[in-house]
């Protein structure tokens, strides 16, 4: 058995005067690759957004994304709670970065009350990490805290284009939804930013028409499922928001304008950590007279074609993985 009251003091000297937290994280895992027995791979994801992303460690090359809510590294983060796993051929979703690995112990970090992110260890032996290791390496992530938290700057800083990058890569869409209405502050922020998209010739022909009334939206949610050739409950996935953007056909872009003003509010709902999905059939809602006569009372005017509904809300379930980005799309001309 390790004796991690001795482990938690080489760390707090190893750490002594170190003002850099990569520094500190290394010679964390170095410690404990060095000191534990039986362990194949020793060390940190880092809280990016809803994302963990592969830290210092000790090991076999591993995954370095990991969303919350997946595998065991992302289950710990989501809940914020240790997780041992005796035997990972029996954790659903478990992902495995060496082959060897049998067991697997993931503590969350906390700093201030942000996850800063996990510690991970694994195990080439079945059950190798007992009540008693637990016990040890949350006191050994206590300290690791306590040190993290002593520092000028303990969290890295992502630029602003890195945030602005992030989001783009990060955003998925997404087909289930809470019913729960977002706050309306957050709505706003999302329509700001379909209305700041840029327009052909900066006319700005689009207009938006935020549905929350869930009466309203229920109905629509028939009328363009009967446009849809897909057995289907709710073609909106149960999301609250409808955001309907419309293009007036007077401006030949209004098509490309209204489909940016789209794209800006899906990545501001990511940004503002809710999910969103580009769901068709505006077009068809919008030829009914009933609809026709809804943008009447508006007091507009104009011939307006529907481009799309931006459907929001907080989303159910673990975020989707994006999928691998196709070969054969980018071609230079140097
Ligand atoms: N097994 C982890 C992934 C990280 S590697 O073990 C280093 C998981 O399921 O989250």
């Amino acid at each position: 058995m390790s004796d991690y009251t001795f482990l938690c003091q080489q760390l707090y000297s190893l750490c002594d005067g170190v003002s850099g937290r990569i520094s500190v994280l290394s010679n964390s895992a170095a410690l404990l690759y060095d000191t534990l027995p039986d362990i194949n791979w020793a060390g940190f994801y880092l809280t990016r957004g809803n994302t963990l992303r592969l830290g210092p460690f000790i090991g076999k090359p591993a995954c370095v994304e990991i969303p919350f809510g997946r595998g065991v590294c992302g289950t710990a983060a989501r809940s914020r709670k240790t997780i041992v796993v005796p035997d990972v051929h029996d954790f659903p979703g478990h992902i495995a970065c060496d082959a060897v690995s049998r067991s697997e112990i993931v503590i969350p970090i906390t700093v201030g009350s942000a996850l800063y992110g996990v510690l991970d260890i694994d195990s080439p032996l079945t059950d190798r990490f007992s009540p008693a290791d637990k016990n040890g390496l949350e006191a050994f992530v206590l300290t690791l805290e306590s040190i993290l938290s002593e520092l000028s700057d303990p969290f890295s800083a992502p630029s602003a284009a890195d945030i602005v990058l992030d989001t783009i890569r990060e955003r998925r869409s997404i087909r289930r939804f809470k019913p729960e209405l977002p706050p309306r502050e957050l709505i706003d922020k999302i329509i700001e930013a379909g209305l700041y998209a840029p327009s052909g010739r900066g006319m700005q022909a689009t207009m938006t028409i935020a549905v929350t009334n869930k009466e309203f939206r229920d109905r629509l949610a028939v009328v363009n499922a009967s446009f849809w050739n897909v057995e289907t409950d709710d073609p909106f996935f149960g999301a609250p928001v409808i955001l309907i953007v419309l293009g007036n056909r007077k401006r030949p872009t209004y098509l490309y304008d209204g489909s940016l003003v789209m794209g800006n509010m899906m990545l501001a709902a990511h940004a503002l950590g809710l999910g969103s999905v580009w769901i068709h059939r505006a077009k068809q809602e919008f030829e009914m007279p009933e609809y026709k006569d809804l943008i009447a009372s508006f007091g507009v005017g104009g011939d307006w074609e529907g481009i799309g509904h931006c459907c929001v809300g907080y989303v159910d379930g673990p975020m989707p993985v994006p999928a691998n980005r196709r070969k054969n799309r980018v071609f230079f001309i140097e």
